[in-house]
């Protein structure tokens, strides 16, 4: 596709997810199935909880990471600059958008640095499509790491989005191949991840033994990208694969029991409750894209806001089960009811684990 197209394409994205109603109608996350037992006895004070994490070795302030979003357009530097320092300021992730627009366009480059030259101490993830790794030379993926002096690449899954829309590439050819040698290739670690549908333990299974070092989840519930393309080319397919994919919390449930590699929880968490049950269920970290991208569009105030609130509604819950640390999170039951575990139980999970977890 030529370079103006996947410019004008990735802005088009950025006003539809800003002002359109893009998240999942029917289906949702699964983390309303799932319900921590509350204490009516707190054993310490609020101010006791503990956040911070280690992410492939990184330290993270807080076991958050801005989603995969932007880069490649005019708009993009300013949405960039505010998400850099935001994730500079607080101690957490940030991924960036997809970077295939700046390869070949110099212009360009400067919408995703921007967020290195904000946030020089951050955890940031470069970013490419599978799609392209197929083509991409060693030099250009050297290219796309060091724009950001990337401390990770993400490799993100969208065949959902490539198959409904008007120019999508829909050849994930030798998808497995590409991916274990660009591990082997690259010095940082490679995380790959889907982008609103979801990936079973089939596929976890698959991308672990290529060598990758980390998966997010991003499953559906959250923002749809059939939605996205709907509303941007009006297509009959993108309206009726709206709500396809596989919930986040069955994604997270069905990755966690199958890999060693870490897990990020994400697509569709939204508050402090979302997180504490993504880590509980053995989530990494959460990765959240969408809310970051409409606050970040009205400025910082409203970033620091959202972000502020999501830690408060984090630390609130972790004290209303008794969890001083994200360790805790982890060892605490968990109650999994509805079409959750219903899924989980066809699938051959041991549903029980969770409320079998001892309680003191
Ligand atoms: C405006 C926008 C642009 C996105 N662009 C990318 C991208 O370039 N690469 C990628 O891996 N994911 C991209 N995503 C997907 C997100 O990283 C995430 O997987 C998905 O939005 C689900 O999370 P959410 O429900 O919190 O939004 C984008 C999401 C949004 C909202």
């Amino acid at each position: 596709m030529p370079d103006d197209k996947i410019e004008n394409r990735k802005a088009d994205h950025l006003d539809i997810c800003i002002n359109s109603d893009v998240e999942s109608q029917v289906k949702t996350t699964g983390f309303e199935d799932i319900s921590f037992i509350h204490r009516a006895i707190p054993k310490f004070k609020m101010d006791e909880i503990k956040l911070e994490s280690l992410f492939l070795g990184y330290r993270l302030k807080y076991p958050i990471i801005i989603g995969a979003m932007t880069g490649g357009h005019s708009k993009a530097l300013e949405f960039n600059r505010k998400l850099g320092e935001l994730a500079e300021e607080y101690g957490i992730g940030m991924g960036l958008g997809s970077q295939r627009a700046a390869l070949n366009n110099d212009r360009l480059v400067e919408t995703y640095r921007i967020a290195r030259e904000v946030a020089p101490n951050t955890f940031l993830i470069a970013n490419i499509g599978a799609p392209q790794l197929s083509s991409l030379k060693s030099f250009e993926l050297e290219k796309i790491i060091n724009m950001i002096s990337a401390n990770a690449l993400a490799v993100h899954l969208n065949c959902l989005q490539e198959s409904i829309q008007l120019e999508g590439e829909t050849s994930f050819c030798c998808l497995l191949e590409n991916l274990n040698k660009v591990t082997r290739e690259i010095s940082i670690p490679v995380i790959v991840k889907e982008t609103g549908a979801g990936i079973c333990w089939e596929d976890a299974k698959k991308i672990e033994e290529a060598g990758v070092s980390a998966i997010d989840v991003s499953g559906a519930g959250g923002t749809s990208w059939s939605a996205v393309e709907y509303i941007r080319g009006g297509s009959e397919l993108g309206r009726i694969f709206w709500d396809w994919g596989i919930p986040t919390a069955v994604s997270l449930i069905e990755c966690v029991n199958s890999v060693k590699i870490p897990v990020i929880a994400s697509g569709g968490v939204r508050t402090g409750i979302d997180i504490a049950k993504s880590l509980s269920l053995g989530a990494n970290a959460v990765s959240i894209s969408l809310p970051f991208l409409r606050a970040a569009a009205k400025g910082m105030h409203t970033l620091r806001n959202y972000l502020d609130n999501i830690i408060q509604q984090l630390k609130v819950t972790m004290y209303l089960i008794g969890a001083k640390t994200i360790e805790d999170l982890r060892k605490l039951p968990l109650i999994i009811t509805g079409k959750t575990s219903e899924w989980l139980k066809l699938r051959g999970f041991d549903v029980a684990q969770y409320v079998n977890r001892k309680i003191d």
